[in-house]
């Protein structure tokens, strides 16, 4: 949609010095549950029919739970961008699936499903109000055929300065050069093996210390393989069974705060030890959609080493 990639002025407009107020310690993408519901199946999580004899206490259990979790990013210093709820697209409550969003560049999503795909009007409606409105500089769309489920199959690895990025389930591997291209940063394409885990962010988080948060099973023996070459040993937090199922992958870090809908004492108490602060909220309603904390939110101020240093010279 947009082709001239380095807009000096755009940059040069937004850093206000002295006079600006602290900046929020994230910017997250996120959409009211008021249409959200399992009205459909598109991952082994959903079961409409056991979401439909109870749909009234579940929805309004579900706008409990996200109105709390906002609350709780709030408190942490995050401020929040809300895309408009739509009927009958119950699942746009899952914005980390929206688009792919780095140095102020947002590459939108295309869906595997058709009950998804009603999602991407929408969405690029919303990108092309961010972009008028100075938060982001640039929107691009996928190549024809390409399938990407934005952030959700493509995870930013700050330590690494790459995307760990889901294929399989529904991102199509073809992604990768799209993504490469666009935001000119290593792209590291593991293949998903177990129905559950069916996007990235189900079955691993790069934790802001340099740790990968992730679940073993949840990748083909290749994909582990690459895994493990990049991430050393003592970096490595394999999740349990436990934690797995509990979606405890699907972290927010907001600082050195990681949110999630519950986990293990265990794991609580190797993520202190390495100096987190966990904090839980109930999440359920969502899981029963297949998501959690991390595919509730899309992080739209993620800076790149190299796009930290364009604004700094651009300043
Ligand atoms: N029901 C949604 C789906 O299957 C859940 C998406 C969860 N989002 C995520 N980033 N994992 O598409």
């Amino acid at each position: 949609m947009d082709s001239s990639r380095f807009d000096r002025r755009a940059f040069a407009d937004t850093d206000h010095a002295a006079a600006s107020p602290p900046s929020p310690a994230a910017t997250l993408l996120m959409c009211e549950p008021a249409h959200f519901g399992v009205t459909y199946a598109i991952n082994p999580w959903m079961d409409p029919a056991g979401w439909a004899r109870d749909d009234h206490a579940l929805a309004a259990a579900a706008r409990r739970e996200w109105t709390a979790y906002r609350r709780m990013l709030e408190r942490l210093g995050a401020a929040i961008e809300l895309i408009p709820a739509a009927p009958g697209l119950p699942d746009l409550v899952f914005t980390a699936n929206a688009a792919l969003v780095l140095d102020r560049t947002a590459l939108l999503a295309r869906f595997r499903h058709p009950e998804r795909q009603g999602e991407e009007a929408h969405v690029a409606a919303m990108f092309r109000a961010l972009q008028a409105r100075g938060i982001v500089d640039h929107v691009f769309a996928l190549p024809e055929g390409v399938v990407l489920e934005g952030a959700g199959d493509c995870v930013w690895d700050a330590t690494r300065q790459l995307f760990w990025m889901g294929h399989g389930p529904r991102s199509s591997l073809a992604a990768r050069e799209a993504v490469k291209e666009i935001f000119g940063v290593d792209v590291v394409a593991l293949e998903l093996a177990d129905p559950r885990f069916y996007h990235m962010d189900t079955a691993l988080s790069a934790l802001p210390s340099g740790e990968v948060m992730y679940v073993p099973g949840a990748f083909t023996a290749a994909g582990r393989a690459a895994l493990h070459e990049r991430v050393a040993p003592a970096l490595r937090i394999e999740l349990g069974a436990d934690d797995a199922a509990r979606l405890a992958a699907n972290t927010v870090a907001i600082g050195d705060t990681l949110v999630m809908s519950a986990c293990s004492r265990r794991l609580r108490g190797e993520l202190r030890e390495r100096g987190y602060r966990v904090a839980t909220t109930s999440l359920a309603a969502f899981q029963r959609s297949g998501g959690s904390a991390f595919c509730l939110t899309l992080r739209l101020d993620r800076k790149s080493a190299r796009g930290e240093m364009r604004r700094t010279e651009a300043a």
